[in-house]
């Protein structure tokens, strides 16, 4: 038994020690479409090149060009790049196995690219140097998945950027390569890294990293650590320290100018049996534990698995990736064919449409005149893309061509939360628990845009229909990021264009057009109430003499019997306690004065958690139906009402309100 464990540490401790030499392989890449005759100059040129390469690394450089041959046919242009943090001696060992390697991995092409952990080696028969290449690009995973993803995607996005504006920083004069580092939880901290080859410009530079941070949630999604490899930059993340903290906390290391003392290879090799032999005997227990240290690290280490980019054909900047062809919407909707309608709001009809790939999407086509340039509309598409969150419609890309401005959504099979709830025949359907469900995840979904997405946004029309439902009933909220996409966005502010759905608006975005996000937590209070209702705000009709449903809900609620509110399908089958914080947060929202409703996060968490007591609410802003017209002194109403009537879309539908203060 004992005897075992020893021969397994041994073992453990050799293939450790090994490892620790050994220089990590990643990925190679030398398509066989330009080839050399193993007799050629070429191969004599590239064999100079490479031993050229290798002494200047052992010289002590972290980085070199350069090009061997006279002949324009047979010129090879050749770099090695090491990692910024690797030592002269890792580096000199890189460029050495990597250049062994990879006139075996690519013995007769022209073109090679290998990356090593430590270094990379390119080279070419065509000008390298000074060239962005962003292509081919490669990304590796750590399968490893993370647990708060939006918390964790915000801060590595975050860290990302830091560290590229501290690679293009000259700080470190020609390294172009910056570590950064950020807490995630108080047991986690994220690492990342980024390194440009510094022939590059700084303009290049930054087209390349931003080119890669884009790509993150391509390839990296949810996970623990990832990387995204291209011949002129690379990032890397992950979740504990990859590389050499207390070489990157040295600010500008000079580089080394002499070179280290030669090392034989057969040295190294000899120490290790001495070292176990006198180590394992005496200090079993310890090894014992450094053994387990070492599992632990190395299953810390998820594997790596190399996906290669599918569409690599040119450099792939986040826009273009987003940009659809007018042709293939057009295939897609079947030339926008009546039948793949499936509605129209304010902004423009939407229809289904099925990609190439079988993909299913929803197509808006844009009716207005956005009043907003066309790299502004780009740009705005390329951020509100990036606000991704289970409760959000994701923003899949964007159209523009012939006039016409389309927006691609993911398709989103249950249709809109109004089509049940307000249909006497399918809202049975939704039961109690799956009302909360869908107003906890739109809780969740406005938090995200307020608060946790890089981009503060304020959605300014949230209302029932508004709200898809997917397969299981999830809720996911659609048609934010239009102020911004259309231009008339401020964070806070005044604004004359009023854009928002009569009885979801607060008084003073209404009346005023100040909107905040008090002005969306007014609407989610009407949203909520409508939940637990199954009856419309504007469309609210009772006998007494309360007009509206928040009026109405105010009077139950004064007199003591809020479950009055809730709708009769529902019979027994509810939980209470939930109905009434529901009623209660609802109507905590519609308070007059904005500053008294509780923000987003507050909400989220009055759902989360039963133990929080909640704030008793006050007279909420009566904003009936027959009096405001009259009390709008300034404010023209110009609605899509005429318009959305002939649709099959009744006249509640009316996704759009725009009020032009004169
Ligand atoms: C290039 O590689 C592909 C795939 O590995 C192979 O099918 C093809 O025959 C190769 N072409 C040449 C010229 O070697
Ligand atoms: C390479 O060149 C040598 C002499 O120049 C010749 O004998 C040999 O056949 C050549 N080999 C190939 C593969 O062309
Ligand atoms: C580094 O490479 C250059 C060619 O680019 C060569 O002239 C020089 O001798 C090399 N330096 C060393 C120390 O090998
Ligand atoms: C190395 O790259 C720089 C920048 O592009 C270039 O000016 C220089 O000539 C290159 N060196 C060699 C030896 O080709
Ligand atoms: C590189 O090699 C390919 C194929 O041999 C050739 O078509 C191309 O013109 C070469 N490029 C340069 C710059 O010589
Ligand atoms: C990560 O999550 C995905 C689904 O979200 C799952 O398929 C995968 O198995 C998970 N991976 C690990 C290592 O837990
Ligand atoms: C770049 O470095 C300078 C001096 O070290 C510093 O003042 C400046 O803030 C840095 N810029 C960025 C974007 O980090
Ligand atoms: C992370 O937290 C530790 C203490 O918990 C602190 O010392 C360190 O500075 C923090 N790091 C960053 C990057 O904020
Ligand atoms: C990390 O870098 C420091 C300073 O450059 C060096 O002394 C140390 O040996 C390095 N550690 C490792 C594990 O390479």
């Amino acid at each position: 038994m004992s005897l075992f464990f020893v021969l397994l540490l041994l073992l453990s401790l050799f293939s450790f020690t090994i490892e620790a030499q050994q220089q990590t392989y990643l990925l190679h890449y030398c398509p066989n479409t330009t080839i050399f005759s193993p007799n050629s100059t070429y191969k004599t040129n590239l064999d100079r090149l490479l031993i050229s390469l290798t002494s200047n690394a052992t010289a002590g450089s972290f980085f070199h060009n350069t090009t061997t041959g006279k002949h324009n046919s047979d010129i090879v242009y050749g770099l090695f790049l090491c990692r910024g943090d690797v030592s002269t001696k890792g580096c000199q060992d890189c460029v050495s196995t990597a250049t062994k390697d990879v006139i075996q991995r690519c013995p007769v092409e022209k073109t090679a690219v290998i990356w090593y952990d430590n270094c990379l080696i390119h080279y070419s028969n065509q000008s390298i140097f000074s060239t962005p290449a962003m292509v081919p690009k490669f990304y590796l995973i750590n399968t490893a998945n993370v647990s708060n993803q939006e918390r964790f995607n915000q801060i590595l996005a975050t860290t990302m950027n830091d560290g590229a504006a501290l690679a293009l920083n000259d700080t470190l004069p020609l390294k172009k390569f910056a570590t950064s580092e950020a807490n995630v939880s108080r047991f986690q901290t994220l690492y990342s890294l980024l390194q440009c080859t510094p022939d590059l410009t700084t303009s290049d530079c930054n087209t390349c990293l931003r080119g890669a941070i884009a790509d993150l949630p391509n390839c990296c999604d949810g996970k623990q650590g990832g990387r995204v490899l291209t011949p002129s930059c690379s990032i890397r993340y992950e979740l504990y320290p990859f590389y050499n903290q207390t070489a990157v906390s040295v600010s500008a290391p000079p580089p080394p100018l002499t070179p280290p003392p030669a090392i034989t290879p057969g040295k190294s090799k000899n120490t290790l049996p001495i070292i176990i032999a006198i180590i394992a005997p005496i200090a079993v227990s310890v090894l014992l534990l450094f053994l387990c240290c070492c599992l632990l690290k190395r299953r810390a280490r998820k594997k790596y698995k190399a996906v290669e980019e599918e569409n690599a054909k040119d450099d792939i900047s986040a826009i273009e990736t987003l940009q659809y062809d007018f042709s293939t919407i057009e295939v897609a909707t079947n030339n926008f064919s009546y039948s793949n309608k499936l509605g129209e709001g304010g902004f423009g009809e939407v229809y289904k449409g099925t990609l190439p790939s079988g993909q299913e999407i929803a197509v808006k086509r844009l009716s207005r005149s956005s009043g907003q340039g066309i790299e502004e509309f780009k740009n705005e598409a390329v951020l509100v893309a990036k606000l991704q969150h289970r409760n959000l419609v994701r923003l899949l890309g964007f159209c523009l061509e012939r006039e016409e401005k389309i927006l691609i959504y993911e398709f989103v099979p249950n249709r809109s939360l109004d089509c049940f709830l307000f249909d006497p025949e399918k809202q049975a359907q939704l039961d109690w628990s799956t009302r909360y469900k869908i107003i906890v995840g739109v809780a969740r979904g406005m938090l995200y845009l307020h608060e946790d997405s890089r981009l503060k946004i304020i959605h300014r029309d949230l209302k029932v229909s508004n709200i898809l439902l997917d397969s299981d009933m999830n809720p996911k909220i659609s048609d934010f990021g239009m102020a911004r996409i259309f231009g008339v966005d401020q964070t806070q502010g005044t604004t004359k264009r009023v854009v928002g759905t009569y009885g979801y608006m607060s008084p003073e975005y209404a009346m005023h057009g100040q909107f905040s996000v008090k002005s969306d937590v007014f609407s989610l209070g009407v949203l909520v109430l409508e939940i637990v209702n199954g009856k419309r705000n504007s469309n609210f009709y009772r006998t007494d003499a309360a007009d509206d449903l928040i009026s109405y809900a105010w009077k139950q609620w004064k007199n003591g019997t809020p479950l009055e509110l809730l709708d009769t399908v529902l019979k027994d089958n509810y939980s209470r306690n939930e109905v009434i914080r529901c009623i209660q947060i609802g109507l905590l929202c519609v308070q007059e004065d904005p500053a008294e409703r509780p923000t987003m996060a507050t909400i989220a968490m009055m759902l989360n958690s039963y133990s929080v007591t909640l704030p008793v609410p006050n007279e909420p802003a009566f904003f009936r139906n027959s009096r405001t017209e009259g009390k709008m002194p300034n404010v023209g109403l110009e609605s899509d009402q005429s318009t959305s009537r002939s649709t099959p879309w009744s006249i509640n539908e009316v996704s759009i309100t725009e009020l032009d203060p004169r």
